[in-house]
């Protein structure tokens, strides 16, 4: 069965107090947060090392990244490898958000290396797509989100594909406290999975947990996961707050 998951962006957030603070808070609230939902943060790259230490105790908080690069090692100044993340216990990874495609040119190319890269290294990759609003409002944005996904994903294998997360975030919602509708993300999510099932099979296409982002908080969590086909939030604004963060793993 796919797994349900709340994944927190914290994003250029916080100094190092702050982050740690913040992961204090989550540690008060362990009891509260739901036990059938995988609990994931992502803080800033510098804390990872630090906060993989933190969490040691605390396994129901995994620890995720923000990037990554797709080499193992070598001159790459400023970059961090699968390798070294798993080194530090990362699970998860986020790959393609969309501040990264537009502020950094990451091209489907690049971030179908990165996928294959963390998957043959054991981390979860949490592969983002959405459309801008002028390509919502051309009423292209079907098409452009399904070649987001075959042009990075769809060389892969069925057993690799089961092994990704994918985070479908309309680019409109994110930070703009602009959600998209239950239905306008259930339709998106519905043809993911279906446009996986009619290419790695129904079995695999069950199997991919497809999460929403885009201003998902506490106020609307609960009708956006209660579509069939959303399976989580990755959440970015609300996830620096811990109660709102707790509240949201409740929401199934
Ligand atoms: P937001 O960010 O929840 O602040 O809209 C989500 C994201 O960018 O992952």
């Amino acid at each position: 069965m796919r797994k349900q998951i709340v994944a927190g962006n914290w994003k250029m957030n916080l100094d190092y107090s702050e982050a740690k603070a913040l992961l204090q808070d989550l540690f008060k609230l362990n009891k509260k947060f739901n036990p059938d939902t995988e609990v994931v943060i992502c803080p800033s790259a510098p804390y990872i090392g630090v906060f993989a230490e933190l969490l040691a105790d605390h396994n129901w908080l995994k620890l995720g990244a923000q990037n990554c690069y797709y080499m193992d090692n070598g001159a790459f100044t400023g970059e961090i490898s699968p390798i070294q993340l798993k080194s530090l216990n990362v699970e998860y990874c986020i790959v393609g958000h969309s501040e990264r495609r537009d502020n950094f040119n990451e091209s489907y190319d690049l971030l179908s290396k990165k996928v294959k890269a963390l998957v043959n290294h054991g981390i979860t990759p949490i592969f983002c797509c959405g459309e801008q609003l002028q390509v919502r409002e051309s009423n292209v944005y079907r098409e452009f989100v399904m070649k987001q996904i075959e042009d990075s994903l769809f060389a892969f294998t069925a057993e690799e594909i089961v092994k990704c997360v994918i985070a479908y975030e309309p680019i409109w919602a994110i930070g703009t406290g602009k959600t998209a509708s239950a239905e306008e993300a259930q339709e998106i999510h519905g043809l993911i999975r279906s446009r996986i099932s009619s290419q790695f099979g129904e079995k695999v296409a069950s199997e991919v947990s497809i999460i929403y982002g885009g201003s998902c908080k506490p106020e609307n969590a609960a009708e956006l996961f209660a579509q069939k086909d959303i399976d989580g939030g990755l959440i970015g604004g609300a996830s620096l707050k811990a109660d709102d963060f707790c509240q949201i793993s409740n929401s199934f």
